[in-house]
């Protein structure tokens, strides 16, 4: 991010992740922020100075609450959640409707899309009113219906297509209450990361990117949205994907 004078903090939702800790990382090294919170389920404790850890569990609303009245003056919000997989679980993308199964596409939609749907709720009222603020999360291409021309991962994809219109909707009312707010969904491009792990074969090294290289690129499109994202989805390149 562009090194300018820190007037707030920013808070990434799912710091355990691939993406998500080099997110927290990367923000940390910027100097931009007063102070970064990270939240996952383990926080842990191996964060540098200025880094303040928090726990939350996307499927319990009141951890959520607790965890967003410790953020001091946030301006910039990044849900880095998702699931894709849960081996433990026995949750896999599906090839056809003949492996749907309505537990596994439950969850699907409980970490991918009621859970940010309840970070939103919690945090847009802390953003500022008068000042440039962000609420992004990260959603994913093969969310796009436009761009959907494969068909398969049934639950993943209608997870994030419902993410996307529901970060539409939360635009379309910031837009009243809080028209300095940017709010944007991501799509990483593929990232080397548990989520992905999995799925890499076939995709070529040069598309392959580091979650610190994911970051940086995240955090380049971050910086240069307006309010006219209108909550788009944007890719790691700052196109804009058809919803
Ligand atoms: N990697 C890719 O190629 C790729 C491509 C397109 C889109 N994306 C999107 O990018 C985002 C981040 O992906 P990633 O690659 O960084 O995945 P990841 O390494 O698997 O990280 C997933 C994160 O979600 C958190 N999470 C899962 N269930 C949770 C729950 N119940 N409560 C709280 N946190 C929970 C995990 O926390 P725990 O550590 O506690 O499990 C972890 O921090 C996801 O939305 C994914 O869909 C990724």
């Amino acid at each position: 991010m562009e090194a300018e004078a820190s007037e707030g903090s920013a808070v990434v939702f799912g710091a355990s992740g691939g993406i998500g800790r080099a997110l927290v990382l990367r923000l940390r090294a910027s100097g931009c922020f007063d102070t970064i919170y990270a939240g996952s389920r383990d926080p842990g404790s191996d964060w540098p100075d200025g880094v303040v850890p928090f726990d939350f569990d996307l499927t319990d609303e009141a951890l959520i609450a607790a965890a967003t009245r410790r953020f001091v003056n946030p301006i910039l919000v990044i849900v880095a959640t998702g699931l894709l997989h849960d081996e433990a679980r026995g949750i896999a993308p599906e090839k056809s409707l003949r492996a749907i199964d309505a537990d596994a596409m439950a969850r699907l939609f409980a970490i991918n899309t009621i859970g940010p749907a309840l970070i939103a709720k919690h945090v847009m009222p802390l953003l500022p009113k008068d000042c440039r603020s962000v609420f992004a999360v990260l959603s994913a291409k093969v969310g796009s219906i436009g761009d959907n021309a494969l068909g398969g991962w049934h639950s993943y994809r209608a997870s994030k297509a419902a993410l996307n219109m529901l970060i539409r909707n939360v635009a379309i009312e910031m837009a009243r209450e809080k028209p300095q707010a940017v709010i944007a969904a991501l799509h990483p491009g593929t990232v080397d990361s548990d989520l992905s792990k999995p799925f890499q074969r076939n995709v070529a090294s040069d598309k392959l990117f580091t979650p610190d290289q994911a970051a940086r690129q995240l955090l380049t499109v971050i910086d240069g949205l307006t309010p006219d994202a209108a909550g788009g989805l944007f890719a790691w390149d700052g196109t804009r994907l058809p919803w």
